[in-house]
């Protein structure tokens, strides 16, 4: 159990909590007393996790949701989150990134950045409101955008446009759901350790960040966690409509993410990692 009970009697949605950050803040809401639907395109992994924490004595279900699918976000709603009797919380966290230049990036690949993070969310968090709406206790929806969405990153053209979307998404949202007390923020993680960063992190750009951030580590799952429980109780109660950075200060210098790939003055902007480069083709 948490020192705080913040969401005691409360009920809440992450998206893509089968792993990573959703995985860190499904446990955080849990253990501060919510009940959590935990959804995820690997159904198992939610299980899983859910299954975790209904053995530390949480009531948490885990479902399988292709968050681009309309019909399986309509599914989530109707099957499972409308079987509770109420909603508070919504993390909107689900999320899909490969790196590759500019130049590379295949209409295929442009496609699947904003079906995952931009439409997907987005559904997600329109359903989410409808149903918060609906029960009429007002809530809170926490999108995970990304630094990306206000910091060029090189080789991550279709990630960061996807992200920055996710930024004005929630702004608009804000404004228009104020009536219903419904509240939607974002949070920005810099790099985290989790398995989207696994490859990146292998090809030495991790020695990179623990000099260039000025908290000089990366980030972790629960310090992006500690900030969306922040973000969804009502300790943040007069926010709503932000984006908030959560990335050891790295958006303070805006060049560090650059200079790993770039020989300056030259057009060499190949992918000079061959994991990241593997992956990119996969995509
Ligand atoms: N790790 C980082 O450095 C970092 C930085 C900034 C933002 N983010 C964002 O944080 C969020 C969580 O990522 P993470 O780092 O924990 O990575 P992760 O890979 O551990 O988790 C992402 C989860 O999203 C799920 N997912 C992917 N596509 C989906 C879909 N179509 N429908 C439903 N679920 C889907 C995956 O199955 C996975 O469980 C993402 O939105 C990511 O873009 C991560």
């Amino acid at each position: 159990m948490g020192e705080q009970m913040r969401f005691e009697g409360k009920v809440a949605l992450v998206t893509g909590g089968a792993s990573g950050i959703g995985a860190e803040t499904a446990a955080k809401l849990a253990s501060e007393g919510a009940r959590v639907v935990i959804a995820d395109l690997d159904g198992e992994g939610a299980e899983r996790i859910a299954a975790e924490l209904r053995s530390g004595g949480a009531e948490a279900v885990g479902v399988a949701c292709d968050q681009t699918d309309e019909a399986q976000v309509a599914a989530l709603f109707s099957e499972t989150v409308g079987r509770f009797d109420r909603l508070d919380v919504c993390h909107a966290n689900a999320g899909w990134c490969r790196v590759g230049p500019v130049l590379d990036v295949s209409a295929r690949t442009w496609r699947r950045h904003f079906d995952v993070n931009v439409t997907g969310t987005f559904l997600v968090c329109q359903a989410a409101a409808r149903r918060m709406a609906q029960c009429g206790n007002g809530g809170s929806i926490v999108m995970t955008s990304s630094s990306g969405a206000v910091q060029p990153a090189a080789f991550f053209s279709a990630y960061c446009s996807a992200k920055a979307a996710l930024n004005m998404l929630t702004a608009v949202m804000a404004y228009e759901l104020g009536v219903h007390r419904v509240r939607v923020n974002a949070v920005m993680p810099g790099v985290t350790e989790t398995a989207m960063t696994a490859d990146l992190l292998a090809t030495g750009a991790r020695e990179l960040f623990e000099r260039e951030v000025p908290l000089a580590r990366l980030g972790r799952p629960a310090d992006i966690a500690d900030a969306v429980a922040f973000l969804a109780s009502d300790d943040s109660a007069y926010m709503t409509g932000q984006s908030l950075l959560v990335d050891g200060g790295g958006g303070i210098g805006a060049s560090w993410f650059v200079t790993d790939f770039r020989a300056r003055g030259s057009a060499d902007w190949r992918l000079r990692h061959e994991a990241l480069a593997a992956a990119a083709e996969a995509a």
